[in-house]
């Protein structure tokens, strides 16, 4: 199976998704694409030899639809089975999201269906949650809410800065990513849950 992944930053995620698809897997990535020029996951996707990508969406300014049309082509080209959004910080039209119903995956860095959208880590500090984590799930045309394929929980400890409980998170992220996209490319769709018991930070 081909995979397209689709980011706008550092591609922490990217790397941990491409890295994973070796061996028996039934997936490689076949590309890696970004909104933003020069995003740091470029040169990571580059040096482990994956195809990269820009579709740079600050032309379009105001118009998602001329946006989308510009990433459809691009992706069209390299005929992915799935999409994997890593850190990808677009909103999406349905012009975008019927295209590719079905194929497209994300990762949020909150328990879904807490804490949709932006600033998740300090919301839940701000809320005095206890655990905090990550959510996997298919994307929809509605934000932060396509069905769960998979939840990572991590302590939230005394003192925790929201960086600090970025960290902890992310590391979770790697590991949750990975694993749901391998099942989902098996064709499994029931949603897998991890957990970090203790805080190995
Ligand atoms: C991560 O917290 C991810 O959950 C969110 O973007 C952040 C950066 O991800 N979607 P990456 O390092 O660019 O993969």
């Amino acid at each position: 199976l081909r995979v397209a992944i689709l980011i706008s930053g550092s591609g922490s995620n990217m790397v941990s998704l491409v890295e994973s698809m070796t061996g028996d897997h039934p997936a490689r990535p076949v590309l890696v694409l970004s909104n933003v020029p020069g995003a740091g996951g470029l040169d990571k996707a580059r040096a482990r030899g994956v195809q990269t990508a820009v579709v740079d969406h600050r032309p379009h300014k105001g118009d998602r639809e001329a946006f989308e049309t510009e990433l459809n082509t691009v992706l069209e080209e390299a005929r992915p089975d799935i999409i994997c959004h890593a850190g990808f910080m677009r909103i999406l039209t349905p012009h975008y999201v019927d295209r590719w119903a079905g194929r497209m995956l994300n990762i949020h860095p909150s328990l879904l269906p807490k804490y949709p959208g932006l600033n998740t880590h300090a919301r839940a500090l701000e809320a005095g949650d206890s655990e905090a984590g990550c959510t996997v799930h298919e994307v929809t045309a509605e934000l932060d809410a396509g069905p769960l394929l998979g939840q990572a929980r991590v302590p939230v400890l005394p003192g925790d800065t929201p960086a600090q409980l970025a960290a902890r998170v992310l590391k979770m992220e790697h590991k949750l990513y990975p694993a749901v996209l391998r099942r989902f490319a098996q064709g499994e769709r029931a949603p897998i849950y991890m957990s970090q018991e203790t805080a190995e930070d």
